[in-house]
């Protein structure tokens, strides 16, 4: 695709990035994205980078029709960590589910290590393809999260907000049966879009400096 470029561009790209925020899915309202919207937002998981163009992630987009499920799943998680949680928590659980206008699971596909393929031969090409097995969990989780932030800088840049949630049922039996997960697949957290309802105050921000050095 061609890109334009330029000084505008580069002002653009760098106000969406450092303007960004993470909201609560409690201060995310409708409306959420339209379709049309949304297929733009979604589509811009597919320019991450990708080492051996593996594609190691996968979204399941839970439609309002589903979240009763969902709930249910966040609250039955809840009750088998703490058998003692109070009605109140649990309803807070069941809650989770509901909140944002747009609700996806984000799940990180890690190396099958039933299904590993073993290394290809060594080959004198200066990038040579990949197989699945040479990319580590830990490049794919890099694509994974670049994924997630094309994602969450789109729908802002659509004029939305959007907030990661995650917690201990996204490891939880019920969870991984409702979503169908294969053994190497791990949901890591659900990415709710919606209207913000209420800015909270920008973060201070590290600097450069702070996570910058120059080998010498
Ligand atoms: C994988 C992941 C999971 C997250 N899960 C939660 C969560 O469960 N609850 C929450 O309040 N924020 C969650 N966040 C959002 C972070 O708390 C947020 O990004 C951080 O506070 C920095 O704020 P900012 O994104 O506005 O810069 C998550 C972020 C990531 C990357």
């Amino acid at each position: 695709m061609d890109c334009p470029s330029g000084h505008e561009l580069s002002e653009f790209a760098n106000a969406l990035i450092h303007s960004r925020q993470n909201t609560s899915p409690r201060r995310l309202a409708e409306p959420g994205p339209s379709p049309q919207q949304l297929q733009a937002i979604l589509g811009t998981a597919a320019a991450a980078p990708d080492h051996g163009q593996l594609q190691p992630w996968r979204f399941v987009v839970v439609p309002k029709a589903q979240r009763a499920r969902l709930a249910e799943v966040f609250g039955q998680a809840l009750l088998d960590r703490d058998p003692n949680a109070t009605q109140t928590q649990v309803e807070n659980a069941y809650e989770k589910a509901h909140r944002a206008p747009f609700l996806m699971l984000a799940v990180a596909q890690l190396i099958d290590r039933d299904g590993q393929t073993n290394p290809a031969p060594e080959s004198d090409a200066p990038y040579s393809e990949s197989t699945e097995a040479e990319v580590t969990d830990l490049e794919r989780l890099v694509s994974f999260g670049c994924a997630i932030q094309n994602i969450v800088l789109s729908a802002h840049a659509a004029g939305f907000g959007t907030g990661l949630t995650s917690g201990q049922a996204l490891a939880s039996p019920q969870l991984r049966a409702l979503f169908d997960l294969h053994e190497n697949e791990q949901a890591v957290c659900c990415i709710n879009i919606g209207t913000v309802t209420r800015h909270k105050p920008a973060r201070l921000r590290p600097t450069v400096l702070d996570y910058v050095s120059e080998l010498n």
